[in-house]
């Protein structure tokens, strides 16, 4: 249809990576489409760290849950949120930076965001693999120290990016009207778009792990969401001076 949007479309997570440091060319490219993100009143509330020391990443692979890649692709991005640096430019002017607030927690949140997946397409377009790395949310405390951030940054996700050494499976997703509701929010679109998908996610993991794996994604969500999931964020953001007035 078009080359971007084939690419968007092809787009498929990679764990395997070859042992390929990225070029400064390739890194450069990267970070400045990534910069290219919208941003909220152009606040561009975000820093992302490269890391390439093989112990730093050794020891982030670790604090990811024992994540093999973060340690073995070529660049690994931490992507965090970033206060600090606004609060800086406020203190230019004289002005004590109101950072307690959900709001401020919130476009620094999407403002990372955007610029990642910039990055992520961006890769992609060089012919590199990425996958996101939540995990290392596991341990914001240890990741935060590990890379010296200060108060007012808080790390939201990693970043793989490498020489692809896989070729993995396109993972469905769920169909467009589930997703997608045409002026008002459509309720009675959900159930069958969970039904219709499940059938989609239980072929694909069938097929995937040679008839090993029976489950569905509606099955998945129940596991995850029966349990508190990384209930220490609200009091490590506290610490980062995230506040949630
Ligand atoms: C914010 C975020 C965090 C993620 N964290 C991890 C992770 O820690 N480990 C991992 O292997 N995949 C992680 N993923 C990748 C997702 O599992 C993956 O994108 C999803 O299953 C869809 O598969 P696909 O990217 O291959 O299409 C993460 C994705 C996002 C957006």
């Amino acid at each position: 249809m078009n080359p971007t949007i084939d690419l968007l479309q092809g787009h498929r997570s990679i764990r395997k990576f070859k042992p390929t440091p990225l070029s400064d060319e390739q890194k450069q490219a990267i970070i400045q489409s990534a910069q290219m993100a919208s941003s909220s009143s152009n606040i561009q509330a975000y820093s992302v760290i490269g890391v390439t020391d093989p112990e730093l990443k050794k020891e982030l692979a670790r604090l990811a849950g024992n994540q093999s890649y973060v340690e073995e692709c070529g660049l690994f991005l931490v992507w965090c949120a970033d206060l600090y640096r606004l609060q800086q430019a406020c203190a230019k002017h004289g002005v004590d930076m109101q950072h307690q607030y959900v709001e401020s927690f919130l476009v620094s949140t999407v403002d990372v965001s955007l610029a990642a997946q910039n990055a992520a397409v961006a890769a992609e377009a060089l012919g590199l693999g990425i996958v996101y790395i939540g995990g290392i949310r596991q341990n914001p405390a240890a990741v935060t120290e590990l890379l010296k951030l200060p108060k007012l940054v808080y790390p939201v996700f990693g970043m793989c990016v490498g020489v692809p050494d896989q070729e993995p499976f396109h993972r469905p997703r769920l169909s467009t009207p589930s997703v997608y509701h045409e002026n008002t929010y459509q309720p009675s679109q959900i159930a069958q778009g969970i039904e219709d998908y499940d059938q989609t996610m239980r072929d694909y993991y069938h097929e995937r792990s040679g008839g090993k794996m029976d489950t569905t994604w509606s099955k998945q969500i129940s596991e995850k969401y029966a349990h508190p999931s990384r209930a220490h964020m609200r009091a490590f953001l506290d610490d980062q001076g995230f506040g949630f007035e």
